[in-house]
């Protein structure tokens, strides 16, 4: 099976130089928050944002060193994306994360919600640091965003009338901003045209979208060791994503398990099977599917190359990850 790192091979050796720069980064700061920093990036995640961010930088500088810059905006995602997964395992009680336990169970929920918010405060000076106002405003827009997802999310647990554009909103927040505007912060460190910034943002947002609907979906058929985060916890926790929206439609009765919070003994078994029995789970990989087609016809313009290559892997990688 074709892997995440066979996949981001043409920038493997920045990406390797970049972590280890980054865990020294982080090293400047509180010795408690710098281990419970440290404790998640060294369980590894995929790697998936930085990987995006300088496989678009070498699509477009395809000869010599990358600049400084690039390997700094990759390196403010990942700094983004962990400080938004601590916050988030608080807020939704997980008990672990790429395999180990999350930085709240193994410290303590103070120590996770200080360590979050010490790598938004890194992130965010290393991106001023960077000096391109527009850059800094695209990447400041995700840290809202991310906060503002979350709000979103919380507001509408266990609300089975909410409608799927409100899912989408949630997601696009909680996830696709990130890819979307690194992606075009990117293009707009390589100094690209506005409309293929447009469509470098278009890419990065699809993919987001795609990526978030596929880890729904392995919510309900993926197994707690497949995803080194426990599973079936999103319907549990009254989140209700594309799988259980689409369900909803077919098999009405579940809005009666949904409103009344499974408090009755088997409800969220119940439930669960309602939704893995319907049609929901295909059409959630169908609308995965479309994201990610046009997240890839989004870069057609770019100069063919073993990067661009790779960029359109990822998202069949990001399918992938369903069968
Ligand atoms: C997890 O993202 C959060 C979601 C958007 C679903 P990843 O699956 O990319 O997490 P890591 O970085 O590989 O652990
Ligand atoms: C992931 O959110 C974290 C962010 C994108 C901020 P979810 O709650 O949907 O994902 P997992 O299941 O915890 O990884
Ligand atoms: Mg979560
Ligand atoms: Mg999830």
């Amino acid at each position: 099976m074709t892997t995440v790192s066979d996949i981001l091979q043409p920038v493997e050796l920045d990406l390797e130089n970049l972590l280890v720069d980054l865990r020294s980064l982080i090293g400047a700061g509180h010795p408690i928050l710098q281990a419970a920093a440290e404790h998640l990036f060294s369980a590894g995640g995929k790697r998936l944002r930085p990987g995006i961010v300088l496989l678009i930088s070498r699509s477009l500088t395809p000869q010599g060193d990358l600049p400084v810059k690039h390997l700094k905006l990759a390196q403010i995602t990942e700094m983004i994306h962990t400080a938004s997964l601590v916050h988030d395992d608080v807020v939704d009680e997980a008990a672990t994360r790429r395999g180990v336990a999350t930085v709240h169970s193994k410290f303590d929920p103070r120590i996770a919600v200080l360590a979050g918010d010490f790598l938004f405060a890194q992130a965010s000076w290393h991106l001023a640091n960077l000096e391109n106002l527009q850059v800094v405003k695209l990447l400041s827009r995700v840290i809202m965003d991310l906060a503002d997802g979350e709000i979103k999310q919380g507001l509408f647990r266990y609300d089975s009338c909410q409608s799927f554009s409100t899912y989408l909103e949630k997601s696009y927040c909680k996830t696709a901003s990130l890819i979307a505007n690194s992606s075009k912060a990117i293009g707009v460190l390589s100094e690209v045209s506005d409309s293929n910034l447009d469509m470098l943002y278009l890419f990065g947002k699809k993919l987001g979208l795609a990526f978030q609907v596929v880890d729904d979906i392995l919510d309900f058929t993926g197994s707690d060791q497949q995803l080194g985060k426990p599973s079936a916890s999103d319907l549990a926790s009254g989140y209700l994503t594309a799988p259980v929206l689409y369900a909803l439609e077919e098999k009405t009765i579940l809005s009666e398990f949904i409103e009344r919070k499974f408090s009755n003994e088997g409800d969220l078994d119940k439930a669960l099977e309602l939704v893995r029995s319907s049609n929901a789970i295909d059409r959630s990989r169908q609308l995965a599917e479309k994201f990610a087609s046009e997240s890839r016809h989004a870069i057609d313009w770019l100069p063919e190359s073993s990067s661009k290559e790779a960029l359109l892997g990822l998202s069949q990688f990001v399918l992938g990850r369903l069968y």
